[in-house]
């Protein structure tokens, strides 16, 4: 068989069976993770406010440090949201390597919502470059990211601490992704 054909054949079939399988949840909860890395707890601490508003928005959601999630586990999901310290204008090791592994699950991961957040010690410190490394990741596995034309435009950003521009951000952030997600699986 030529290689484009297979190509072709093998999203077919993992497009239809997403088809199948959204169809059998039905009318189920959306389930959302959110993923984070954190040594210092700035990170975890957005992670645990996006969680909170994601819920109060009326979806599941299941938090999780990035050393208590597997790469397939991402499949279960709706919605993934990815947070990471800024380590050097990126994303840490951590958050990179599961995404790597992800690679096993490529194209699966196929009209997922997805969206990231940051948090850095300095203003202008690389929070946004470490958002959209992320999100790379996320249009390169071909995952629905939404921008925000007010606030934190490509995701909540933490500077120093979680204050209550940052904590804001975050429950917009959460309360918007709610609302794609709602609006894609209404169609
Ligand atoms: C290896 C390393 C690299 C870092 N690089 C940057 C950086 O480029 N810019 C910045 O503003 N902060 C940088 N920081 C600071 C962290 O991004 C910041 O303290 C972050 O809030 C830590 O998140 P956490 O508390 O969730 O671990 C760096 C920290 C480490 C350990």
């Amino acid at each position: 068989m030529a290689k484009g054909v297979e190509f072709e054949d093998k999203c077919g079939e993992i497009a239809l069976k997403q088809c199948f399988s959204r169809k059998l949840q039905g009318d189920a909860k959306m389930k959302v993770a959110v993923i984070y890395y954190s040594r210092g707890g700035t990170t975890k601490r957005m992670a645990e406010v996006i969680a909170d508003e994601i819920k109060k928005s009326g979806a599941d959601a299941d938090i999780s440090s990035v050393s208590e999630i597997e790469a397939s586990q991402l499949l279960e999901y709706d919605g993934i949201i990815i947070g990471s310290p800024t380590y050097y204008g990126t994303m840490a090791a951590q958050i990179k390597e599961l995404l790597d592994k992800s690679v096993a699950f490529h194209g699966e991961l196929d009209g997922i919502i997805g969206a990231a957040f940051s948090s850095a010690a300095n203003l202008a410190g690389g929070n946004e470059t470490t958002i959209l490394s992320i999100l790379q990741a996320m249009l390169i596995h071909g995952m629905i990211i939404q921008g925000d034309f007010q606030g934190d435009h490509y995701g909540a950003v933490a500077v120093g601490k979680v204050d209550k521009r940052c904590e804001d951000n975050c429950r917009r952030g959460a309360q918007r992704f709610v609302k794609l997600l709602k609006k894609v699986k209404s169609h």
